[in-house]
């Protein structure tokens, strides 16, 4: 079966409460907000990121985002309707797919601290899966979480993944190697809680 990352154009996705585009130059305060901040980065692979390695990841995100085939998909979540009306479009938060191979991809997500507990995670990660079943036709998709990452492991569980195992050492953060707690979701399992 042939899968789509060699997708054509930009990727605009439309949730209930979150809408997930492609970065622009425009949103180094939203990475900023994300891989800027301990209390986000705590939990992902790698350590705070200053204002230059933000802009430097921004750069590559957009980069990364013209290739053909894609090696990933690492797009912005934006709120449909965000507290603020001037805070329309902005982003404050991630999803990232990373193919893996091409019928697999490997699942990241983040929100801004002061914007967590809205259910834009949810959204957005649920919005996103249905793009990797759908449209790119993946089989398989991964989430590595920290075992001691209670919101994220909440995450992936509600929205019904199987745990596989401990990926033991699996990543280096903080001066010290930490485990991470493997999650998948199948093509078929999906199409039967989802309505693609
Ligand atoms: C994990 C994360 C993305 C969740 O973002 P969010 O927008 O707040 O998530 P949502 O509002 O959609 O829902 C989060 C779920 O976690 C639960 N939750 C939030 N904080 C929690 C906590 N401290 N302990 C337990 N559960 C928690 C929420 O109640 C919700 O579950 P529910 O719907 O069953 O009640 C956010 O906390 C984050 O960015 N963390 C740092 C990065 C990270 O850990 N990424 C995951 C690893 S890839």
């Amino acid at each position: 079966m042939t899968t789509t990352w060699h997708d054509e154009g930009p990727v605009a996705l439309t949730g209930e409460r979150v809408r997930l585009r492609e970065f622009t130059p425009d949103d180094l305060d939203g990475v900023r907000g994300v891989v800027g901040d301990d209390r986000v980065t705590h939990f992902l692979s790698f350590t705070t990121r200053n204002e230059a390695q933000a802009r430097e990841l921004l750069q590559t995100i957009i980069e990364r985002g013209q290739e053909r085939p894609r090696r990933e998909y690492f797009l912005a979540v934006t709120p449909l309707e965000p507290d603020n009306p001037a805070d329309q479009d902005k982003a404050v938060g991630f999803t990232r797919l990373q193919r893996t191979n091409e019928h697999s991809g490997r699942l990241v997500y983040a929100i801004a601290h002061d914007h967590q507990g809205r259910g834009y995670a949810g959204d957005a990660v649920r919005t996103l899966l249905d793009f990797a079943f759908g449209r790119l036709r993946l089989h398989r998709v991964t989430a590595a979480v920290g075992p001691d990452n209670r919101a994220g492991l909440a995450l992936v569980k509600r929205l019904g993944f199987t745990r596989e195992g401990v990926l033991r050492d699996h990543v280096r953060t903080g001066g010290a190697w930490r485990d991470s707690v493997l999650f998948s979701m199948l093509a078929p399992e999906w199409s039967r809680t989802s309505e693609f």
